[in-house]
């Protein structure tokens, strides 16, 4: 066994990941209705280079070839996210056949491949037209998700083995409704706190859902890292605590302990928002859980300044290359919740070149390898991990910095949608298949 995978059990799995948005394209097509990101791309400003989803890396015609290329990195998983409007065009009704029938080919040529499905139910493209009802901020958007989720399952909880109900909240709120830069855009504090509750409310009404159908495999993701204070002055160390509230806890505590920490709670109420919890509904959002997904990139040391760079390299969204913050992270989730983990997302954009025909791309190569080796080290400390997913499959929109920040073990020619391996993807094909 290569060092990097030392002490990862036997069973241990391997896979890739992408999301409906930044891969599919076909914005328009086969009944598909607008999602917040259809909208805020065409925002001014929004995106880099005014870039948007419409085309993205045409997966959405491309699907066989692309399910080749996943099965030829000898993964065992492959996590893809179901388009909303695709499926349930403005939220609400019966499902869009056409749409649907996307998905279902997907998991049909996944199973043939001996790739096994793994679903996630909302990559941030709300249907507009919740939106425009009131978006995450209102209690009604969680209800519509429970529906949504049902109709999904309906088609394919036959094949799919594996379900998350949400990617990242934290930016689905966050970025989405407080500091505006994601879809839909907004700029609220409060309406961002009433967002996250609502948000937990739909993974558990949908959890719930899912669960009375018999699946047996359900989680949700959350984005996280380490969060240390600078200092132990007591400024540096309370915007560590924020940032860990804020960014951790406030997710945690009520899907794994059923209740909001209460210095968050007070730090929300300091600023003059709430967090709406009706009667029955942390009973709901901590619906018992097999899987906790970890999305993980950096991590981060705080001053009551904001955050303090330490002057490691970065990669090329400016994020510090940090893998010891990601065992200890590993760590720190196995001892204060106890529940089973795994990697849906790690990976790392630098700034490849396409040269004669390949994609050197050492420094990625070099983060994966670093990375993965921090997974081992916090399984061999106690940390129960199942698997590992990297970010991702390809090259993709990546949100609001459009197609300039590429991720993919997979280069794309966004001209001719040419896939090329990188370095990297035949590494990690390597790494997985026993020949590293
Ligand atoms: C995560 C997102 C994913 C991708 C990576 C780089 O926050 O879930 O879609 O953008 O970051």
């Amino acid at each position: 066994m290569s060092d990097v995978t030392a002490g990862l059990p036997d069973d241990f799995f391997w896979g890739v990941a992408t999301s409906a948005y930044q891969i599919e394209g076909a914005w328009d097509e086969d009944g598909r209705g607008l999602s917040i990101w259809d909208t805020f791309a065409r925002r001014p400003g929004a995106v880099v280079n005014g870039e948007n989803g419409d085309v993205a890396c045409d997966h959405y015609h491309r699907m066989p070839e692309d399910v080749s290329l996943i099965a030829g990195l000898g993964v065992d998983k492959y996590r893809f996210s179901v388009s909303w409007p695709r499926v349930q065009p403005g939220g609400r009704g019966p499902v869009n056949p056409r749409g649907i029938d996307f998905y279902s080919r997907l998991v049909d040529s996944l199973l043939e491949k001996g790739v096994d499905p793994w679903l996630t139910l909302y990559h941030w493209d709300l249907p507009q037209e919740l939106e425009d009802a009131g978006g995450w901020p209102l209690r009604d958007t969680a209800h519509r998700f429970q529906d949504y989720a049902g109709l999904v399952h309906d088609a394919l909880g036959d094949r799919v083995p594996t379900w998350t109900t949400l990617n990242e909240p934290w930016c689905s709120a966050v970025l989405g409704y407080e500091t505006g830069r994601h879809a839909p855009g907004r700029t609220s504090f409060a309406e961002a706190m009433r967002a996250t509750h609502h948000l937990l409310l739909a993974h558990g009404l949908a959890a719930g859902e899912l669960r009375s159908r018999g699946v047996s495999s359900l989680g949700i993701t959350l984005n996280m890292g380490s969060h240390t204070a600078a200092s132990s002055d007591p400024g540096d160390v309370d915007a560590a605590r924020r940032a860990d509230g804020f960014g951790t806890r406030i997710y945690l505590d009520p899907l794994v302990l059923g209740r909001y920490p209460d210095d968050v709670l007070a730090d929300v109420a300091a600023r003059g928002a709430s967090i709406p919890v009706a009667d029955g509904d942390l009973a709901v959002i901590s619906t018992p859980l097999d899987v906790v997904g970890v999305n993980y990139y950096t991590s981060h040391v705080h001053s009551a300044g904001g955050v303090v760079p330490t002057g490691r390299p970065v990669t090329a969204m400016d994020w510090e290359i940090v893998p010891e913050g990601f065992t200890s992270l590993l760590l720190r989730l196995q001892r204060d919740y106890s529940v089973p983990m795994v990697i849906t997302e790690n990976g790392a954009a630098f700034d490849d070149r396409l040269v004669d025909g390949l994609v050197e791309d050492v420094d990625r190569v070099a983060y994966l390898a670093s990375h993965i080796s921090a997974v081992a080290a916090a399984v061999r400390g106690g940390a129960d991990v199942r698997g590992y997913l990297a970010w991702s499959l390809m090259d993709n929109f990546e949100w609001g910095y459009g197609y300039g920040k590429r991720f993919g073990l997979v280069w794309v020619d966004y001209g001719s949608q040419e896939r090329v391996l990188k370095r990297s993807a035949r590494w990690y094909r390597d790494l997985i298949t026993g020949g590293l």
